[in-house]
This record gives structure tokens, C-alpha cells and sequence, in this order.
């Protein structure tokens, strides 16, 4: 892409049309992307640890009654839950499309721990699990029939009695990034490129189906080469929620205010428990 094709571009995207999301499978952007799961300078691409554990904390001693229990955890990431919950007795299969991020979760695999490189649209999920988890907003990132189709796998996966465990992002916060104004910032070497670039971002909210779209153009500081990425977040009402698990077969859901169970500070996020 050039700077001409920039500047023609569609004034009002299509959600989903550009690119459904940042791209996490990207061997080179899973790399760099790693470095911010594991950093303890924010909170962007995994909670930091003190908070993590306050998660793994409240899933093992109140989701699970502390009995060990089979997990799935979809879009594991380097594995950073399924590790700890795994020190807790558990016995855990983490799936994500994330090369970098795999690689790391394997090499750290404590017992009771395996990991699958797939897409979670596309890999089977097996059976026999007593939890499965889609933590940390990333349901929204799919378009509304993968979600559903990936509450069907989930609910195929789970034993009688079985749960799930979605933490989805608010529809106010959606909301919010859907009109974040356009913005741009140059680098060396961050995320989005290892080369010296700038970066030129805009924000969308599509009123009609709920959608925030948002743009990134990659100037590479060099070439002027432009490579775009989108990412269409999906802002629901908590009943529509509702109304997709229970659609998927599951029982209708319990909302807590964060992954501990108690309001947590600057939430963006709410979490639904159900059970087949
Ligand atoms: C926000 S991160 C959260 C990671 C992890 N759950 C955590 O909280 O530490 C979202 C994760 O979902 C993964 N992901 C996104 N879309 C995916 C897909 N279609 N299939 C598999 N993994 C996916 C990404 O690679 C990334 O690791």
C-alpha cells in the first residue's frame, strides 16, 4: 500500500472488512507481541502477575472448589494462567494461534499442561473438560457468528456440569473506542514494526451493527511502504449475551465485575459464568 491509496481510502470502513484483527499470528508480530505479555510495566496484552494471581486465585477456589479439574483455556497466550492453574492441581490444554507465544507456554509447560498452535474457529477443542475459559476481551474481536460458533465448541467440549468463563469487554467501553480520536506516534522498533516507522491510527463506531473499527497504518520510515491492520470489536448488551450462551445450549449466565468476583478499579471488562 502507498500514501496515495491511504489518502483514498473508504471514509466509513466496513466492520471486519479490513482485517479482523491485529495480527497475533504473525510470526514476527508474535515475537514482539510476547515481549508485552510478559511485561510488568502494564497491563496491555496479559494482566500483570500480581493480578494474574488474584484471577487463578478465584477460579481455582471459587469456580472450582478447589477440585482438580480439567481446563481448556482458548486464546491462551504464552500460557500464563494455564501455568499457575496447573501448580494448583489442574490438568490444562491451552489453544492460541500465536506462534511466539506457544513456543514460550510449551517450553515452560509444567506437568498437567498442553498447548495446541490453532485458530479456535478452525482447531477442535476435544472433550472432557470440566472449565473452559475466553479471558481478557476477546471474544468481542470475533465477528458475532465466529463467537457463536466457538460457544457451540465450547459447549461440545464440557462435561456434564461443566463451565464457561467469558470475559468480555463492556459495551460502554466498545463504545469508547469506537470514538478514540485519530491519532499517530513514530518508533525504532515497537510493535507493529522492527524497522523505524510511523504509525497513524484511527477509530470507527458503527452505529447500526455496535462495531468499533479501528485502523492502523505502518509508514515504514524508510520505504514510505504503508501496511494496514485493522481490528472490529464487537460491543454487546449483557442480555444479548445472555441470550448466545443460552442459545449454545448453556444455562443463563451469572455476571461478576472481574475475574476475582469483586468490582475491580477502571474495570473495562465483565465476566459471565454459566454451566451446562
Ligand atoms: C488479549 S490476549 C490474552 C491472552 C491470555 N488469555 C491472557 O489473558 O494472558 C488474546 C489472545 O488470543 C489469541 N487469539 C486471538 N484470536 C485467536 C484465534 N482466532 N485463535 C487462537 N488464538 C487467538 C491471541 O493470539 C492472544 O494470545
Amino acid at each position: 500500500m502507498n500514501l496515495l491509496e491511504v489518502f483514498h481510502r473508504d471514509m466509513v470502513p466496513e466492520p471486519w472488512a479490513e482485517g479482523e484483527k491485529i495480527p497475533w499470528d504473525d510470526p514476527a508480530f508474535s515475537r514482539r507481541m510476547l515481549k508485552e505479555h510478559l511485561s510488568q510495566r502494564h497491563d496491555a496484552a496479559s494482566r500483570r502477575t500480581a493480578t494474574l494471581k488474584k484471577h487463578v486465585d478465584w477460579i481455582h477456589s471459587s469456580i472450582l472448589d478447589a477440585k482438580p479439574s480439567r481446563i481448556l483455556d482458548l486464546g491462551c497466550g504464552p500460557g500464563l494462567y494455564t501455568a499457575r492453574l496447573a501448580g494448583l492441581g489442574h490438568a490444562c490444554h491451552g489453544i492460541d494461534f500465536s506462534p511466539a507465544s506457544i513456543e514460550y507456554a510449551v517450553k515452560r509447560s509444567p506437568d498437567g499442561c498442553t498447548y495446541a498452535l490453532g485458530d479456535i474457529r478452525t482447531t477442535g477443542f476435544g472433550s472432557g473438560y470440566d472449565l473452559v475459559m475466553l479471558i481478557f476481551g476477546e471474544f468481542n474481536v470475533f465477528k458475532p457468528e465466529d463467537a457463536n460458533l466457538i460457544l457451540s465448541k465450547s459447549f461440545a467440549a464440557l462435561n456434564p456440569g461443566g463451565k464457561l468463563l467469558l470475559e468480555v469487554t463492556t459495551y460502554d467501553a466498545v463504545y469508547e473506542l469506537g470514538y478514540q480520536p485519530a491519532t499517530w506516534y513514530s518508533a525504532e522498533n515497537e510493535l507493529l514494526a522492527d524497522e523505524p516507522h510511523v504509525c497513524l491510527m484511527e477509530s470507527f463506531w458503527d452505529e447500526n451493527q455496535s462495531v468499533a473499527i479501528e485502523r492502523y497504518y505502518v509508514l515504514d520510515a524508510t520505504s514510505a511502504e504503508v501496511t494496514r491492520y485493522s481490528a472490529s470489536t464487537q460491543a454487546y448488551e449483557n442480555d444479548r449475551l445472555a441470550k448466545m450462551l443460552v442459545r449454545a445450549g448453556f444455562e443463563t449466565p451469572d455476571f461478576y465485575p472481574s475475574l476475582t468476583g469483586k468490582p475491580a478499579e477502571l474495570s473495562e471488562m465483565i465476566v459471565l459464568l454459566s454451566h451446562i
